[in-house]
């Protein structure tokens, strides 16, 4: 399928694999994929690391400062802080724990908002998030909500966290997911919520292919382009 300069919007609840998703229509289509969570992410490794979170996620002012010079980037998908790759570290327990809380800053969702307009200006994107379609790009010209049961939800991240070498507890993974699903629709910044020109995929009971042919069929649909692909 030939696009025009695009952007794809992919909001939606935790671990309802809007990353493996977004990966592969990306590939499929020839965009470019940028994970926003993997900033945030790469934000609160930074804050834990340098001491400006304490266990009960107070955030020192300190960090406002320091966020200038930090350099968050993708290399090949991953991410890294100036020439270190962090994508494992930012993806453990310990990140995933208190990332909403670093997420629910309204200085620190400025500069990750202008980290990810920076890597879109030039390229069509597909971007994946919480607040892509109803804050950061809200022109986007598709977006798309996802959505899937609870329990569908913690055996994903259960399982990616196991395959991942870690031993978690399905009960602790699926508190956490509960604390950051009601974390992210409910803080003042530009809380989870679906934007209003969005169509919700609740993919419950979809293999990641249905998912792609679903998005082809909307993407073709929206753009007014009819060739298969
Ligand atoms: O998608 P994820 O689980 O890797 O995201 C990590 C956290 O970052 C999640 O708790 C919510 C937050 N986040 C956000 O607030 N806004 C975004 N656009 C992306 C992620």
């Amino acid at each position: 399928m030939k696009l025009p300069k695009i952007t794809i919007a992919i909001d939606g609840y935790s671990s309802t694999g809007k990353s493996s998703f977004a990966k592969l229509l990306a590939k499929e289509l020839g965009l470019l994929y940028l994970d926003s969570g993997a900033l945030y992410r790469g934000v609160t490794l930074f804050a834990q690391e340098a001491g400006y979170i304490d266990a009960e996620n107070h955030i020192s002012e300190a960090l406002k400062e320091k966020l200038a010079s930090l350099e968050l980037k993708f290399l090949q998908g991953k991410l890294y802080i100036g020439e270190r790759c962090v994508e494992d570290e930012i993806r453990s327990m310990k990140v995933s724990s208190q990332v909403s809380p670093i997420a629910a800053v309204a200085y620190i969702r400025h500069y990750v908002d202008d980290c990810l307009h920076c890597l879109a200006a030039e390229e069509s994107v597909i971007m994946d998030g919480r607040d892509i379609g109803t804050t950061v790009f809200p022109n986007a010209q598709v977006k798309i909500f996802m959505t899937a049961s609870e329990e569908v939800r913690v055996r994903r991240r259960y399982d990616e966290l196991l395959a991942k070498g870690s031993n978690p507890d399905f009960e602790e993974v699926r508190e956490n997911l509960r604390q950051r699903d009601y974390i992210d629709s409910h803080r003042e910044t530009s809380p989870l919520s679906q934007a209003s020109d969005a169509f919700v995929l609740d993919n419950s009971e979809m293999t990641l292919k249905e998912e792609v042919e679903w998005a082809k069929g909307l993407i073709r649909g929206k753009l007014g382009i009819y060739e298969e692909c």
